[in-house]
């Protein structure tokens, strides 16, 4: 395959797309925010050219420049040398804009998430690249489908999730419409690896793997808590002490932004039709209409003095003993952890993600201290299966419905 001026490559089918992502083809980024620039940092590294587009020029500037700093104190640290620093830098050019960009092999968009926003960007993308580029999108919560309606050749349209920061974390979720190609999703699955990355692939599902998996991590600690069973400090350290989650519900949850996770569930919530199992709290609802956003703001559920520091109350270790392995209804830890199985034995059951990668992905996304199906098969799908139904007869009306794989022995 011949390159061009450019340096980028004209594949004629998705296996030749393949093989021109592989020999470190042309990438182009679409926005230089704080995923963009990670993103274009990680492609540099892996050795492709780079051309960055954002709608600011400034904002490129600043990017690049912040870039440049992040890569001096890799130099400082010994885990990079000054040759490799300018060469990567080097790799990093800024167009400004999308019909200015050169062919390209990958292009992936990280515009605000906005849907008309990101169809223009396709809409134009799709005119202005060969019809081969393969087109990705860093959509945290928009369905895929949904952005491809303007795109010649939706085959080769699907979803790369990088996690926040891009360059430190693995996990990228590699997202297929029902029309992108097999082959497409082979390669940016292949391609993902050459740059360091652990590639999951699952359907443009609501919330994706992790975004859906999660919910209710956040959602049972604050069911119980609007129930007065535990207070949140008492509910975090059961989580964190006794469950191995790097951090409690709450602290994450002010750790995030209550508002960013309260938006992120109301999009899983909307785009399921309103299940009931993604119903936003009243708890959380009214932390952010309070401006109680977590640690950004100085107070969300607990308090942050200006230093950062946490000032909560002492768990009631006597209450913590007392609720673990207790009634399912009150135990923080078995209900959380029955309902992330239950999840993800859904996700798995209608087909959306492999029980491999959706436990990859919760230990690697969100650090999970266990996969849900590993835990499932652990506890035992049949346990999860008397919790969940114990936990539906409690609070009837749809949130604890048994996932119809923790009975049917497809999971085992
Ligand atoms: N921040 C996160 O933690 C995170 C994690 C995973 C995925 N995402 C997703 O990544 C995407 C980007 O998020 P972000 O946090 O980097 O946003 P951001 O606001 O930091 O950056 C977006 C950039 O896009 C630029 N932009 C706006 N319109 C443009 C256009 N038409 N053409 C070119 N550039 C344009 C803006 O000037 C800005 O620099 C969103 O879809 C978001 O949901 C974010």
């Amino acid at each position: 395959m011949e390159s061009n001026a450019t340096g980028a490559t004209e594949p004629t089918d998705a296996t030749e797309a393949g093989d021109d992502l592989a020999a470190l083809g042309r990438v182009g980024v679409i926005g230089s925010g704080a995923m963009g620039i990670g993103i274009a940092q990680v492609a540099a590294t892996a050795g492709h050219p780079v051309s960055l587009v954002d709608s600011e020029s400034a904002v490129v500037a600043v990017a690049l420049e912040r870039l440049g700093a992040t890569l001096e104190r890799l130099v400082s640290k010994g885990r990079m040398t000054a040759a490799e620093r300018d060469t990567v830098l080097a790799r990093i050019g800024a167009v400004e804009t999308i019909d200015a960009l050169p062919e390209c092999s990958l292009v992936i968009e990280a515009v605000p998430e906005n849907l008309e926003l990101k169809r223009e960007v396709f809409a134009q993308l799709a005119e202005h690249q060969p019809a081969t580029t393969l087109l990705a999108t860093n959509t945290s919560s928009i369905d895929i489908g949904s952005i491809a309606d303007d795109v010649t050749e939706p085959e080769r349209l699907l979803g790369l999730h990088f996690f926040n920061p891009p360059p430190l974390m693995r996990l990228v979720e590699v997202v297929h419409t029902e029309q992108t190609s097999p082959a497409f999703v082979d390669h940016a699955a292949a391609l993902m690896q050459t740059w360091g990355k652990t590639p999951v692939r699952c359907a443009s599902t609501p919330g994706f793997i992790v975004n859906r998996v999660a919910r209710p991590f956040y959602g049972e600690a604050q069911r119980l808590a609007e129930a007065g069973v535990a207070d949140p400090a008492t509910i975090d350290a059961i989580l964190r002490d006794r469950g191995g989650f790097p951090m409690g519900p709450f602290e994450l949850t002010d750790f995030i932004g209550q508002d960013v996770n309260l938006a992120v569930g109301t999009s899983v919530w909307e785009q399921t039709e309103h299940d009931e199992r993604y119903t936003p709290t009243l708890f959380q609802q009214q932390l952010v209409s309070a401006g109680r956003l977590g640690r950004k703001s100085g107070h969300g559920v607990f308090t942050y003095a200006a230093d950062g520091t946490v000032e909560r109350p002492e768990p009631d270790a006597a209450l913590a003993d007392r609720l673990v392995g207790g009634p399912i209804e009150t135990d923080p830890l078995a209900r959380t952890v029955a309902m992330l199985v239950n999840e993800a034995a859904d996700l798995v059951h209608r087909g959306e993600a492999g029980a491999d990668d959706v436990d990859t992905a919760m230990v690697l996304g969100v650090r999970h201290p266990k996969g849900p199906i590993a835990w499932g098969r652990e506890i035992g799908f049949d346990v999860v299966a008397d919790q969940i139904a114990a936990l539906d007869a409690a609070f009837p009306g749809g949130r604890y419905r048994v996932s119809p794989a923790l009975t049917d022995g497809s999971l085992t």
